[in-house]
């Protein structure tokens, strides 16, 4: 073998996560995410988000759903039609870089409020145009026709009531601090109504309880869907927990919700799973990484385990390995020219994206064609030889695999703490992201750490049933924003 090859092996085993710490993992999992049932500012944050029952796929209306949280943001209006499917109409914008650290929380929400105006221009005009005419009769008081509004939100909020919630952190490399304290809710509001747009913000969502709701909505089983999860740019999960488990309800300022169900969604936001990195692993990669991200020390399970970082860690293995002269790693062999160019993003922090690695990942061809063609397209790295093929798809290999085997541990422990498994039926499970939709055999590295968890087991892997729950933003913010205007009918009325 070549030096190259050797050494692509010998970092792609820094990544090896084996059986005996999966197992740690999910016990300490299992750990911190009971202590952050019982208490608020634990690393494992444990957010109650009020929603306390799963749709059954009879519910209907027209809804409205904004999502901000991954790359793109996008305005939706849902037509829940009660029969299990839905008609969606939707535009998407990516965020400029510069809005994800906009000056100000002001100038960030009517950004958006402005997207929901020429939504609501382009696809309802008539609804709008209705709803001003009424307003301007009865002198600017008009709460007929607004349209409810699902937000969903994709960052850690603590949440004070199913529309009101304050922002914890940012992640995913938006840096606004003077929106950190406030209720995100309230500033959409306020934007939305400088603009005098006929919307009510009626629910604050993170995406993975959209995820959750939107599966439970579009594939009702017995026993409704149980856990949401996302493996995009970010990574995260929501499942339903028992409301007797959730002892710091007692302690938390909070607004009435309905208690008859007995349960409550719980938003994990384990992307902070063990930021004192008790049982993660943690190669020199990962270390650099977080040193030079802008919120080193939190979101350290994210940091091994969503798109938007895996990227990264390959980059800075590439460099690393294109830095040492003696492997001749990217550089063409006949002149030893670097056939990487000053403007390739290989140089540039968050320079891969994902699709890369699912790209790099994929190719089963002899010549690795299509790692050649990606190389080009993403990196614009020339001639590359096999064996600098064969190195990044070993060492890609080995990052993706560490990922699902990692988002195995979250998985396995939230069954495993609320005994799904024990019952006997099927457990159903909603999953997004580009990672999981995109990356090869992620949710097949996913089962195979499942099987080497005892207390899931083979019986256990058998049981559960994952699923691709397409556009749970919209559609699950569309049914929080139904079941929080019942519920907002129901108080007044009493
Ligand atoms: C956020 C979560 C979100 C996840 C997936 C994380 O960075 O903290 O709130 O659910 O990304 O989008």
């Amino acid at each position: 073998m070549s030096a190259l090859l050797d050494e692509a092996t010998r970092i792609a085993r820094q990544f090896d996560y084996p059986a005996a710490e999966v197992r740690r993992g999910v016990a300490e999992y299992i750990r911190q995410m009971n202590e952050g049932l019982t208490k608020e500012h634990t690393t494992l944050s444990q957010i109650p988000t009020f929603v306390t029952s799963v749709p059954n796929g009879t519910e209907k209306g027209l809804y409205l759903a904004v999502d901000l949280g991954g790359t793109n943001f996008r305005v939706c209006s849902i037509d829940l039609h009660g029969d299990t499917t839905f008609s969606l109409t939707q535009s998407k914008i990516m965020i400029p870089r510069e809005t994800m650290s906009a000056g100000s929380a002001k100038e960030l929400f009517l950004f958006l409020a402005r997207q929901i105006e020429s939504f609501l221009r382009i696809h309802h005009n008539e609804h709008f145009e209705a709803h001003i005419r009424r307003r301007n009769e009865k002198n600017g008081n008009c709460e007929e026709d607004l349209f409810d509004l699902g937000f969903t939100f994709s960052f850690p909020v603590r949440q004070l009531g199913i529309n009101k919630g304050t922002l914890i952190r940012w992640t995913k490399g938006f840096d606004i601090p003077d929106a950190v304290g406030q209720d995100v809710c309230a500033l959409l509001q306020s934007a939305i109504d400088e603009l005098e747009l006929p919307v009510r913000v009626a629910a604050l969502v993170n995406d993975t309880v959209g995820t959750l709701m939107a599966r439970s909505y579009t594939s009702p089983g017995e026993t409704g869907t149980f856990l949401g999860a996302i493996f995009g740019t970010g990574t995260n999960g929501a499942y339903v927990e028992k409301l007797d488990r959730i002892t710091k309800m007692q302690t938390i300022e909070h607004s009435e919700y309905d208690k008859t169900t007995g349960e409550m969604i719980i938003n994990a936001e384990w992307g902070s799973f063990d930021n004192h990195l008790s049982v993660l692993p943690n190669t020199v990669y990962d270390q650099q990484l977080d040193a030079d991200s802008i919120n080193p020390g939190v979101q350290m399970f994210e940091k091994r385990v969503s798109g938007m970082f895996l990227g990264e860690i390959l980059r800075l293995v590439m460099l690393d390995m294109h830095r040492n002269e003696s492997l001749g790693f990217l550089k063409t062999s006949a002149s030893s020219d670097v056939s990487v160019p000053k403007t390739s993003s290989l140089y540039r922090q968050w320079g891969i994206d994902t699709s890369l690695l699912s790209l790099v990942e994929a190719d089963k061809t002899e010549g690795l064609e299509e790692i050649k063609a990606a190389l080009k397209d993403h990196l614009k790295i020339e001639r590359p030889s096999i064996a600098d093929c064969k190195a990044i798809q070993t060492v890609v290999h080995a990052i993706g695999k560490r990922a699902a085997r990692l988002g195995a541990v979250a998985l396995s422990a939230v069954l495993i703490a609320t005994n799904r498994l024990d019952k006997g039926d099927l457990v159903d499970i909603g999953v997004d992201g580009s990672l999981v939709e995109y990356y090869p055999n992620f949710e097949g590295y996913v089962r195979e750490a499942f099987r080497e968890v005892p207390e899931v087991g083979d019986a256990g892997d058998k049981r559960i049933r994952i699923g691709i729950s397409k556009d749970g933003s919209g559609v699950g913010a569309a049914l929080i924003a139904l079941v929080a205007s019942k519920e907002d009918a129901r108080m007044k009325a009493q």
